[in-house]
Parts: C-alpha cells; structure tokens; sequence
C-alpha cells in the first residue's frame, strides 16, 4: 500500500493494490511508477510469465488504439472469450466486430436514452430509499453492485421479475463475473466449471424472460434496450438469433456491472470528502429549477435537462478522471512495430494503461487534485486531444455503453445531491484496490437519511 486514506484533504488520490481477478497480487502502482521513471512510457514486463508491453502516454495510447485491426487485436484470456461466447464484441474482429457495433449503436443513441431515463431514475429512487431506510451504514460497493444489476436488468433487458428473482439472478450473475477469468480448467469443482454453469443458468432466464416478453417495437417509444436492439437489427437486415441475443445481453451486463458500481462508489466518496463540491451541485439545481426548498422536483426529468447541468458534466468527469474504474485494456500484437523507440513484437501482449496516462497527463494542473472545473468551459484542460482523457477507451473498441454509464452517474449524483443525507460511518476514507476495478478495501462504509 502506498499514502493512507486519511479524510478530507486535497490529495483525495491514495495508492492502489494491485491484484488480479483471479486473485494473485502483481504489483503496486508504485512498482509501474519506478518502472515508468527508469524506462519511459513503454516498458517490457511480464503478466503470469508472459512478456507484456505496458504502454502510458496520450501519444503512445493513441497508437495502440488507432492500430485496432492493423497492429494490434484483441487478447482475452481463453476463459473470458469461452464465457462470453462466440458471438460477442469482445471476441469479434474486422468486419463482424464493425457490423456489430453499428447495430448496438441504436441501444445507446439520445432517443433510446430518453426512454431508459424514467426508469434509471426509478431503479435510484428505490435504491436510495432502501439504504435510507437500514438502520446500519452501507457497505456502498457491494450495493451499488446490487444498483448497477437492477439498472442494467431493467433498461437493458426490461425485466419485471420479483425480488426474490432478482435475488438468484444477481447471485449467478456474480458467480459468473467471479469466474470470467478463472484459469480454463473444466473439473467438477473449478472456477471455470462454476462460470460455465452461472452463464448457462443465465441464459436460460434470459431466454424464458425473452421468450415471455411482450415486444414495443413500433414507433419510437422504446421500452428497453432488448426492443432497440431487434429493431436496430431488423434495420440493419440482420436477424440476430437466440443465442446472439443471450451474449449480447450477457455482455452489456457484464460490461456495465463492476464498471458502474466502481464509478457510483468514487463519486460517493468524492461527494463526502468535498462537501463543497456537493454544495455547487445542490446550487446548480436550484438554479435550473430542479431543486426547491431542499426538494427535487418530482416532475418528468428530461435528458436535455440532465445534459444541461454544465457543473455536473464536470463532476462526473473528474470522478472519472481521477477513479478510472477500468485501469486500462489489453491487446495482442498482429505485427511488429515501434512505440516511443521500443519494438513491440509480434505475439506479444501490449497493455494500455488508462489510469497511468491520467496521472501522468502534463494537460492536467495539480494532476491529483479533485477539482471538477478543470472540466469547465473555461478551463477545458482535456482539450488538448482526447487520448489524454480516456475512463471510456477510445478507437473502435471505445466503451458503447459510455452515454448510458455517464446518465446513470449523473441522475444518481442529482439523487444523492437532491435528495439525500448522507455520512461517512468510518473515521478516515478507505484505501482502494485497482482490481478487476478500482473500489475501497472496506467497500466504504456511509450511513444514509434520506430528507429530514
Ligand atoms: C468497452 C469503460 C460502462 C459496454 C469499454 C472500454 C472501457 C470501458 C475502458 C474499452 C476497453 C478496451 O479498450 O479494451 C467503461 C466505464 C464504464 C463503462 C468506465 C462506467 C463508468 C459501460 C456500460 C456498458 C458498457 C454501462 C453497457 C451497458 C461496453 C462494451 C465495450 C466496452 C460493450 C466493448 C466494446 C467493443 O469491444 O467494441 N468500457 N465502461 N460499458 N464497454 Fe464500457
């Protein structure tokens, strides 16, 4: 571990440990720091006895990502592609992966999300609600997990099951996600075994829940993502199949779970250790009129109204900035090339580093700061080029989920700021581990109101 998480103060970043999902310790942000100052902003190492190119830099990023399909391709783990399935974006290259993302593009266009937005803002509410009314502090990474569940089971597949069904769903879903990157041993007991069995089980539901579903295609008025997406493919002269369908969802979940539950918690915490911060969010909704005697309006909430909260936007981005939830992503090399005057070898692994190109961007002033206007009009710092400020990736495998995550942030910021009374139930902030997304050792511990 590296500087301790002491509460309030201006350096709010602490050091991360760093584990693998599958449970081994690698090393230390420390360890890449030195690495990075002895050997510049791409060095050789090695993950699991394999060579590994480990790449910072808007510059050096911009390379690797711009090369998708020319350069580099896509590396998962034999377990992770045998669980997500063959039909999957991450196990899609070329064309197929091109003619794919064009036809989730509808899933997350304006339209689409306007539709989702009622029912994000329900899925909050009622979440809000039940912390609020626990007598005992919030483990807030485990429930926001619980959140992002709900949200994704709700708008993505449009799901009316009961509570206790969520229930199963959600504890196969995690078993699943425990399991995505477990070594490919099929035995009885192994961790594979046990993901393979979660994703069956699953798709099972999905496909019963499928089937059962009631379809909104027509017109504009979406229900859910599952209805854009056949009508996105029907468009697209694509039928996609049962088994598409199952991994497509499968995926999306997956995608949004740990990712959104990681970005929820960071904001949380940030809103607890800047209560100014909160105060300026509290002020800007007031002055939109969202916010009356310490009172949201319960009225319809519009996306453009949401897009409309310039303080917010800032907000979330330097949640975002500051907390990337996914620390970077991992590529193959198709060929051998040069970065920054190292030979990147064909075969080898090529790792770009999200969070490290964020802490070392020579764009950002006072680089460790929490300062939300960094974003401002004004200010703008990320407008030197946008491979300096990437939470979502960037290239043809940037995040497809990137508007409908930063939605979900922003109403459970108006939520938390509008509604809500909230503390830190510990004496000092927790420290945070980097994997598989950035989170606090003790999940943070907040006590929740409600309104007085
Ligand atoms: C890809 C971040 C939420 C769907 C990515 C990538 C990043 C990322 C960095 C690129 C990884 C790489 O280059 O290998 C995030 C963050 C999120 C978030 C920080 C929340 C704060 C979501 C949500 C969804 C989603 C809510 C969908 C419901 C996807 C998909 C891809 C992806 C499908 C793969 C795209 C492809 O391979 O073409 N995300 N994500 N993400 N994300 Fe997200």
């Amino acid at each position: 571990f590296g500087k301790g998480g002491g509460k309030g103060g201006k350096g709010s970043k602490q050091l991360y440990c760093h584990f693998l999902p599958w449970g081994q310790y690698v090393c230390g942000a420390g360890f890449h720091a030195s690495r990075r100052q002895k050997y510049g902003n791409v060095f050789k190492t090695h993950l699991l006895g394999r060579p590994l190119i480990r790449v910072t830099g808007a510059e050096n990023v911009r390379k690797v990502l711009m090369g998708e399909h020319s350069l580099v391709t896509v590396d998962w783990p034999q377990s992770t592609s045998t669980l997500l399935g063959p039909n999957s974006l991450a196990n899609s290259i070329g064309d197929i992966h091109r003619k794919r993302r064009k036809i989730f593009a509808k899933v997350f266009s304006h339209e689409a999300l306007e539709s989702y937005l009622p029912k994000i803002q329900q899925v909050i509410q009622e979440t809000l609600r039940v912390w609020s009314s626990n007598p005992d502090p919030i483990n807030v990474y485990r429930e926001s997990q619980r959140l992002s569940f709900h949200m994704a089971v709700r708008v993505l597949l449009g799901f009316r099951v009961s509570e206790e069904e969520m229930h199963c769903l959600f504890h196969t879903f995690q078993d699943f996600v425990e399991n995505v990157f477990s070594l490919p041993i099929d035995l009885p007991f192994s961790g594979y075994r046990k993901g393979i069995r979660a994703r069956d089980s699953l798709q099972k539901s999905i496909e019963k829940a499928i089937r059962e579903k009631p379809l909104h295609t027509q017109g504009k008025d979406y229900t859910d993502a599952l209805d854009v997406l056949l009508e996105s493919a029907k468009e697209n002269n694509t039928e996609l199949t049962m088994q598409e369908l199952k991994e497509s969802t499968i995926e999306l979940i997956f995608a949004a779970f740990a990712t959104t539950a990681s970005a929820s918690t960071s904001l949380i915490m940030q809103l607890l250790r800047h209560p100014a911060v909160l105060e300026k969010l509290r002020e800007e909704l007031r002055n939109c009129g969202l916010l009356h005697d310490g009172c949201l309006c319960q009225g319809e909430l519009r996306l453009d109204s949401i897009i409309s909260l310039k303080y917010l936007d800032c907000v979330i981005k330097e949640v975002l900035r500051l907390f990337a939830p996914v620390s970077g992503g991992y590529r193959i090399a198709t060929q051998t090339f040069e970065l920054d005057g190292v030979q990147v070898p064909k075969g080898w692994s090529v790792m770009y580093s999200i969070r490290d190109t964020h802490d070392t961007s020579a764009v950002f002033k006072d680089v460790e700061a929490f300062d939300p206007e960094r974003f401002s009009p004004e200010r703008s710092e990320d407008r030197e080029g946008r491979f300096h400020y990437l939470p979502f990736g960037g290239g043809v495998r940037s995040c497809l989920g990137k508007q409908l995550a930063t939605l979900f942030l922003k109403l459970l910021a108006v939520e938390l700021a509008g509604g809500s009374r909230f503390e830190l139930a510990t004496r000092t902030f927790p420290r945070l581990i980097s994997v598989p997304v950035v989170h606090p050792t003790d999940g943070l511990r907040v006590k929740f109101f409600g309104l007085d």
